[in-house]
C-alpha cells in the first residue's frame, strides 16, 4: 500500500563527531548539529556508537538523549556491550549494523539470513524494553524475510551500492541497483516491516528514492557534513528536505 505521507528524514550527525575528534575538545559539537538539523526540519536524528568510539562518544548518546526533542535512532553491533548501553540508554529506535573495526564505514548489510539465531534475542531484548528495532540489510529477498522471521519491526535497506554506481556514471548498474531496492522495498511492506533506506545518499539520489512510497525514512550524514562546509549545516538539511519532498511529490502525482 503506497504511503504518501512526507518522507522521514534522520540525521546522522557521526561525522560532525569525527571532525571534532581529528583535534579533541568539544568543537564542533554533534548535539549542537543535532539540534540544528532538526532545527531545519529533520525527522530524528541517528548516531552510530562504534565499538573504538572512533566518532560518538558515550557520553555524545547520553547528550543527545537528554538534549534533543526529536526521536534518537542508536546505530549498534549486535553485541553485549552495545545491547546493555541501548537498553540502559532507551532510545526510540535501534538500528543493528554490522561492525568491523578496520571498515570505514558500514560494508555492506547484516546478515540476518545467516546470524538469524544470533540476532533473534538481540531484537526481542530490544523490543521488549520498548526500543524500534531495525536491521540494516542488503537489498535481497533472503534477508528481508530473515528480518521478518526474527520479529524486527523494521529494515533499513542499504543504498551505497547503488548510490556508488550513480556516482561512478554506471547508468545501467545503477539501475539494477534502484530496481532492486524497489522490489525489496515492495517484499517488505507487504510483510508487514516498516522500510528505512540509507548509505551514500545525497540531493540527486535521495530525491530520486523518495518516490518509493514503501520507504518512510532515510538516513543520512557523509553527505549532508561534508555539503555544510559550502553552504552551512540548516540551508543543507532545508536542500534535503526539499529534494526528498520534491521525490515525494512525483509519487504522489502518479498515485493521484
Ligand atoms: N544508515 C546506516 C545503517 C549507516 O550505517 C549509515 C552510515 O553510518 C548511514 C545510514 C548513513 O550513511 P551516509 O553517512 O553515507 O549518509
Amino acid at each position: 500500500m503506497a504511503d504518501l505521507r512526507p518522507i522521514r528524514l534522520g540525521v546522522n550527525v557521526d561525522h560532525v563527531a569525527t571532525v571534532r575528534n581529528a583535534r579533541g575538545g568539544r568543537h564542533p559539537d554533534p548535539v549542537r548539529a543535532a539540534k540544528a538539523a532538526i532545527a531545519a526540519g529533520a525527522s530524528g536524528i541517528t548516531a552510530h556508537l562504534r565499538e573504538d568510539r572512533r566518532h560518538i562518544t558515550d557520553d555524545d548518546v547520553r547528550r543527545l538523549m537528554a538534549e534533543i526533542s526529536a526521536p534518537l535512532n542508536l546505530e549498534m553491533a549486535a553485541t553485549e556491550e552495545m545491547l546493555a548501553i541501548a537498553l540502559r540508554t532507551r532510545p526510540h529506535a535501534s538500528c543493528i549494523v554490522p561492525e568491523k573495526r578496520t571498515e570505514r564505514t558500514t560494508e555492506g548489510g547484516l546478515d540476518a539470513a545467516g546470524a538469524g539465531a544470533a540476532l533473534a534475542p538481540v531484537v526481542a531484548k530490544l523490543a521488549a524494553a520498548g526500543i524500534r528495532v531495525s536491521l540494516f540489510v542488503e537489498p535481497e529477498q533472503k534477508q528481508i524475510e530473515a528480518a521478518a522471521a526474527i520479529r524486527a519491526a523494521v529494515v533499513e535497506l542499504h543504498t551505497g551500492a547503488w548510490c556508488e554506481a550513480h556516482m561512478a556514471g554506471d547508468a545501467a548498474g545503477a539501475k539494477v541497483e534502484f530496481e532492486r531496492i524497489r522490489t525489496v522495498a515492495r517484499t517488505a511492506a507487504r510483510l508487514g516491516l516498516e522500510v528505512h533506506a540509507g548509505h551514500g545518499l545525497d540531493f540527486t539520489t535521495a530525491e530520486e528514492i523518495a518516490a518509493l512510497t514503501e520507504i518512510v525514512e532515510l538516513n543520512i550524514g557523509h553527505f549532508l557534513v561534508g555539503e555544510a562546509l559550502f553552504s552551512g549545516f540548516e540551508p543543507t538539511i532545508r536542500t534535503m528536505r526539499a529534494a526528498m519532498d520534491r521525490g515525494r511529490a512525483r509519487a504522489r502525482g502518479r498515485a493521484a
